[in-house]
């Protein structure tokens, strides 16, 4: 590892880094990164206690928990930092950038407590990835190479390389710079529509039986004849539905 060559990285990646002396000073990611280089070499020496010691200073300092026994690839740049987790078995290839709150996670494998120790249970990230802020990736999956994860997404599943994931849960929407079929619906939104479907055919109905009750009423008393309109207040029906039409505008359905 060159010290040089993570500040030059970080100098080229961040747009706000105007010096070495300000990355030195001022980079949460630089110094988790330096201190994470010690605490990994204790642990590879198995001085687990003291490198994990080490990883828990830094969190403290940093606000970033790099677990001692997890593989970071060269000039690695986690900008702004603060919640970012990577967990003891995540493998990050080189020139990966990860922002704020990012989670690097064991998914499920993490309830299976003391059983699933000394297993592969956290993501591995290919060359080039960069992850959004807030974004978790959870498990043993692979992440490709130049993935692109939006902010906020949550991935449970393999990556493949040069694609951009969206979403909770995590969907490709663009591969080898292609636009990729979203097959995976928006249930809540799908719900919605649904629902709206079905309270404007029930008001439609309810406007025709209210014009006929009325009609057969006026009948009764030899007001008007039997024959009932059935436009009845039809003009009425999604009234107040604006709300409903704004999201499933944005949910894109
Ligand atoms: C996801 C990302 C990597 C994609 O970058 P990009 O390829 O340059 O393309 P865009 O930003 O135009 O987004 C591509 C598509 O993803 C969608 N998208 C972007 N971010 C999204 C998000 N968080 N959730 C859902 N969709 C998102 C865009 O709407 C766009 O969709 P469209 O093509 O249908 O219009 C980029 O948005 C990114 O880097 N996000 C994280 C940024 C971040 O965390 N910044 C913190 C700075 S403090």
């Amino acid at each position: 590892m060159s010290i040089r060559e993570e500040i030059d990285n970080i100098l080229s990646k961040d747009p706000a880094a105007r010096s070495w002396l300000e990355v030195v000073l001022c980079y949460p990611g630089f110094h988790a990164l330096m201190i994470h280089r010690l605490a990994n070499q204790l642990w590879r020496w198995r001085l687990f206690t003291p490198g994990r010691f080490l990883s828990h200073l830094s969190r403290i300092f940093t606000g970033i928990e790099i677990h001692p026994g997890a593989t970071i690839g060269r000039r690695f740049f986690i900008d702004h930092g603060m919640g970012v987790v990577i967990g003891e078995t995540t493998i990050v290839g080189e020139d990966v950038v990860l922002y704020q709150g990012v989670t690097l996670g064991a998914g499920s494998a993490a309830r299976q407590g003391r059983e699933s120790r000394g297993h592969k249970r956290h993501p591995t990230l290919g060359n080039g990835v960069v992850v959004g802020s807030n974004a978790e990736i959870q498990g043993d999956i692979k992440i490709g190479d130049h993935v692109m994860v939006a902010s906020g997404s949550i991935v449970l599943k393999d990556v493949p390389p040069n694609s951009v994931v969206v979403g909770v849960p995590g969907r490709v929407i663009y591969h080898e710079g292609k636009r990729v079929k979203d097959d995976v619906p928006d249930l809540e939104a799908e719900a919605i529509k649904t629902l709206k479907v079905r309270l404007l055919k029930l008001e439609k109905l309810i406007s025709e039986l209210t014009v006929r009750v009325e009609a057969t009423t006026a009948a009764e008393v030899g007001r008007v004849s039997t024959e009932a309109p059935v436009d009845g207040n039809l003009e009425q029906s999604g009234a107040g539905m604006e709300a409903v039409d704004v999201f499933l505008h944005g949910a894109g359905i």
